[in-house]
């Protein structure tokens, strides 16, 4: 049986003394009783169990969601051509690149559970990462699986009931987002392997879904006509930059498009504890994913701008849609459209996986009610490994073996965490306006990433010490902050309301941070004397 202090002592093998029974005590490791408030205590992390296949499938399986499919006309249409379509791609593309692999620097050095939220803490103190807790549950990832799961259903909807018809309802495509959301939530609930296994199978149906849409429209530009006889570019004497703006705004707001298409790059932060080698995987995830994405984006945008005329790119909310249909008439349509719902179906479950692990590391520190922080349905010998093996069924163990949770069980999964969740997500859905999500979440979202990357180079100076298995050249950290800093600021600029709204929020965490944390210490949880970043060398 491997207490918390083993399950400690071996994900940190330290040399320090000071730091009591077990060389080191991080995060959590009680000194007596139940391990109550702890990230690195949590009872998800005694079960290491993804590997380098399940992080590269977390990461592709949510960048490439919804966005390579609709924004390039957001993208084409603000530069004025598709030259510079392709260059803000390919910009956008780096600067996730980036951003990843300075995530990648903190999660080698900070290998727990919770993003963003522990390596602010760790910079600049519990209430950043609080905050950071605070508006990632109450907001950026339920608001980003509302966006993701309404645009699902629209496809869907499409797909069914045809590609014309523009009269249907909102509230059709809404139900069906609920739907998705509810089904996704009780994948997840039932056991980690399911939600890893989706996340696996449906990363290659997208990047096929990619590699279809790169080779049918090169192979039709080349013939000069689709086979519904609709004449395509003529890319030879074709100047590709005719067109374009020399604005700025409209430059960073096409940059803002064509990063939600690769935002999702911070996924596997949120379960690195989870991971059996993160050191090891987390870069080689990154630095495998990210090429791979950029490379099948910018040949995606390729094969549109080479087969559709850019006014039509420029108008069409569905540019995916519009090409198959060019390609193959209606019956390409309807079969895009469905790839496209599944490739939103693989996102939100991706994203649902790990706002389930974010939600319960709040609970575990007692950010938001503890019950949160529970594993499966409340049996507590359950999270300290303590319940017995019952004798059970050959059918049960079979079943069991296949979802690949012998030992755990099923629902050995943060359940409560995914039911708020999935409740949050669901209210955004029914009464969230799709335009305010989207803004929020880009101010909001890319303010963290920016104060989470400027940690790291605040750490590199603080704490050269500190133990780095995996170091990325100190330019990626500069460049993701000046680029994210310079959208921000347009941001500020071109939607001051916005802005303040989203400002005006996240300050308003830190009365509750107040209340949450004297509550916290008055009932004496996830308190051991020292703050693990105090501990932390
Ligand atoms: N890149 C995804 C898409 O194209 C959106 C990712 C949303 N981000 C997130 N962290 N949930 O649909």
């Amino acid at each position: 049986t491997s207490s918390t202090f083993d399950f400690a002592a071996n994900l940190f093998p330290l040399s320090s003394t000071a730091a009591g029974v077990g060389g080191y005590a991080p995060i959590g490791a009680p000194t007596s009783g139940r391990s109550r408030g702890g990230l690195g205590g949590g009872a998800l992390e005694k079960h290491k169990t993804l590997t380098y296949l399940n992080g590269l499938s977390l990461i592709v399986g949510l960048i490439i969601g919804s966005g390579i499919f609709s924004s390039p006309s957001q993208v084409s249409s603000r530069v004025g051509s598709a030259g510079a379509g392709l260059v803000v791609w390919v910009v956008a593309g780096v600067l996730a690149w980036t951003g990843g692999a300075s995530y990648a620097e903190l999660g080698g050095a900070i290998p727990l559970n919770g993003g963003a939220q522990v390596y602010l803490a760790k910079t600049f103190g519990e209430l950043a990462g609080f905050l950071f807790t605070w508006s990632a549950v109450l907001v950026l990832k339920p608001g980003s699986a509302a966006i993701i799961s309404i645009i699902m259903g629209e496809y869907l909807v499409r797909a069914v009931i045809g590609a014309e018809a523009e009269t249907i309802s909102p509230w059709v495509s809404k139900a069906v987002a609920l739907v998705g959301i509810m089904t996704v939530t009780m994948l997840n609930c039932v056991s980690t392997r399911v939600g890893t296994r989706i996340n696996d199978m449906l990363m290659f149906l997208k990047f096929v879904a990619l590699l279809f849409i790169t080779i049918t429209g090169i192979a039709v530009a080349i013939t000069g006509r689709t086979l519904t006889g609709e004449p395509t570019l003529d890319w030879k004497g074709h100047d590709w930059f005719e067109g374009t703006t020399s604005d700025l705004s409209a430059w960073a707001l096409a940059l803002y498009a064509g990063l939600w298409a690769f935002d999702g790059w911070d996924n596997t932060n949120y379960v690195v504890g989870e991971f059996r080698n993160p050191s090891r995987d987390l870069p080689r995830v990154i630095h495998t994913a990210m090429p791979l994405v950029i490379l099948s984006y910018v040949l995606a945008n390729l094969a549109y701008f080479l087969v559709l005329p850019l006014p039509a790119i420029n108008g069409s909310n569905t540019v995916a849609v519009l090409f198959g249909s060019r390609v193959f008439g209606p019956a390409g349509a309807l079969v895009i459209a469905l790839i496209v719902s599944f490739s939103c179906f693989g996102a939100l479950n991706s994203s649902t996986f790990t706002a389930g692990r974010l939600t319960y590391v709040a609970g575990k520190e007692g950010y938001i009610p503890t019950v949160f922080g529970r594993i499966g349905f409340g049996d507590r010998r359950l999270e300290d490994g303590l319940a017995t093996q019952r004798t059970r069924s050959w059918l049960t163990k079979k079943l069991r073996s296949w979802v690949g949770d012998e030992d755990t069980g099923l629902f050995y999964t943060p359940v409560y965490a995914l039911l708020l969740n999935c409740s949050i997500t669901a209210v955004y859905c029914v009464v969230g306006e799709f335009s305010t999500l989207v803004t929020f979440y880009g101010v909001a979202g890319y303010t963290f990433y920016f104060l989470t990357v400027l940690g790291l180079i605040v750490l590199r100076v603080a704490e050269p010490q500190l133990d780095r298995p995996y170091r990325t050249w100190i330019t990626t950290p500069i460049i993701f902050c000046c680029v994210s800093l310079f959208l921000l600021s347009r941001a500020v600029f071109a939607q001051p309301l916005q802005t303040l709204l989203v400002v005006g929020f996240v300050l308003a965490g830190i009365p509750v941070y107040f209340l949450r944390v004297r509550g916290r210490e008055r009932k004496n949880m996830g308190d051991h004397g020292k703050k693990w970043w105090q501990i932390w060398k």
